[in-house]
């Protein structure tokens, strides 16, 4: 079988492309640490409240104006209310949902996670500018999911 030179060309040339792009998935998932999460920690949605995480959500200082906080996505509102923080304080939040799928966005910053029943969202944030963030549920989940909303105040 006879393969015309131009065809064989054009197929080293994808062929190598096709190499390029895979080695630039594989450095940036082993190396760069950019791949999709895996070991995800899952939560039974009946016993959120129990759990030891989310038995009391609420801001926790747990380093140089660094603090954690577990929060609870439920129909139709986010576990504790209203958040102050420090400004420049860095807060690795934790997040799980009794009911149905929520949303979590910070607005005017990188934040937005899905929070699934059954799993454990984790996202970290480092507030530099004061002002107020409105935290939205962007799942619909529900008649009242537009009243899922808190401010978190950074002053
Ligand atoms: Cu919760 Cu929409």
């Amino acid at each position: 079988m006879h393969i015309h030179r131009y065809e064989k060309l054009w197929l080293i040339i994808g062929s190598i492309i096709l190499f390029i792009f895979l080695g630039i998935v594989a450095v940036q998932t082993f190396f760069l640490d950019m791949g999709p999460p895996s070991h995800a920690e899952m939560i039974d949605p009946q016993s959120v409240r129990e759990s030891e995480i989310f038995a009391d959500p609420e801001l926790k200082e747990i380093g140089d104006n660094e603090y954690e906080i577990a929060i609870i996505a439920e129909m139709f509102t986010f576990q504790p209310g209203d958040l102050e923080i420090p400004a420049g304080a860095t807060v690795h939040f934790t997040l799980a949902s009794p009911d149905v799928t929520h949303g979590f966005k910070i607005t005017d910053t990188n934040v937005n996670v899905m929070v699934v029943p059954g799993h454990i969202s984790k996202v970290s944030h480092t507030f530099d500018e004061p002002g107020e963030y409105l935290i939205l549920c962007n799942e619909y989940c529900g008649l009242g999911h537009e009243f899922m909303a808190n401010t978190i105040t950074v002053k």
